[in-house]
């Protein structure tokens, strides 16, 4: 069953307060049109309405990544992650959003058996949360599945270099391309998945800064400032974690913060300190 209400006047999902100004796929991949793009792109992940409706005026495009297994399900990887657990968020950060364009991640095993196993859970997954692309993960591999979804109305974003679905195949989540012919392949997986269609491709963890090489615009993360835009986990952004990859910039201690209220409160309610005359219900005078 849908989970979202249709506006009209968009042709996409949740009441926009400017309609007709969400991002779309052609939109951004017009950024990069005479081979540069003037303003990098700005991507963030959101699995929630509220984080939505708090990142969405400052990005270009939210990812609902399948990192949504390790960040809020506090699972080992994105392998366990679920068609259902990715419908429910990519439905709740439509709602929270009017301006990005949403993208939600295709779970491993949703899409890698054939591309109309793709076209399928794709679909599935744009009726379910009324997302306007999905991301994938695979280079020349994937190449003609991306084209089979393309041709058939769906927007798609690769995801190349390290692929984490790939973890037991890679060995770890080290960064990629350090050989010549891992940075080679890399290249080649880029170009393959621009040629099936790909309106932007996702460019994870690698040496080689590929951004001049293919024609759509390439958003990093660990990737390097030469790319077109970049993305990071929201929650390694905001230091929620203790351990975040190198190339992540923290731009907050939310950890630290929320672990300081947290002590305070339960401070307050073991002192009886919490609540006051001003949480606490009274009948009129
Ligand atoms: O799942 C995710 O959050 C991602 C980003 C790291 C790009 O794929």
């Amino acid at each position: 069953m849908s989970t979202f209400t249709m506006d009209t006047s968009t042709s996409r999902a949740t009441p926009s307060p400017v309609p007709g100004k969400r991002m779309t796929a052609p939109s951004i991949r017009a950024r990069k049109a005479d081979g540069k793009t003037e303003q990098p792109i700005v991507m963030l992940t959101a699995y929630t309405m509220r984080m939505a409706q708090l990142l969405d005026p400052h990005c270009e495009m939210l990812l609902v990544g399948d990192s949504l297994g390790q960040v809020i399900y506090g699972l080992p990887s994105t392998i366990p992650v679920t068609m259902d657990m990715m419908c429910a968020h990519g439905a709740a950060v439509v709602r929270g959003s009017w301006h990005a364009l949403v993208a939600v991640d295709m779970p491993f095993g949703s899409y890698e058996g054939s591309p109309k196993q793709a076209f399928d859970s794709a679909a599935c997954i744009l009726k379910e949360t009324g997302c306007a692309a999905v991301k994938l993960e695979g280079g020349e591999a994937m190449a003609p599945t991306i084209r089979f979804l393309v041709e058939r109305g769906i927007p798609v974003i690769g995801h190349v270099g390290l692929t984490p679905q790939a973890v037991n195949v890679l060995g770890g989540y080290g960064a990629r391309g350090k050989s010549a012919d891992e940075a080679k392949k890399i290249l080649t997986d880029a170009k393959a998945v621009a040629d099936a269609g790909a309106f932007c491709i996702v460019v994870e963890g690698v040496m080689e800064e590929i951004a001049r090489t293919v024609a759509p615009p390439v958003i990093g993360i660990g990737a390097s400032a030469e790319c077109d835009g970049q993305v990071l986990v929201t929650d390694d952004m905001l230091g929620m974690f203790e351990r975040t990859p190198r190339f992540v910039k923290r731009y907050d201690d939310l950890a630290a913060r929320i672990g300081e209220a947290a002590a305070t409160y339960a401070a307050e309610v073991r002192d009886r300190r919490f609540p006051t005359a001003d949480q606490t219900y009274r009948p009129k005078a």
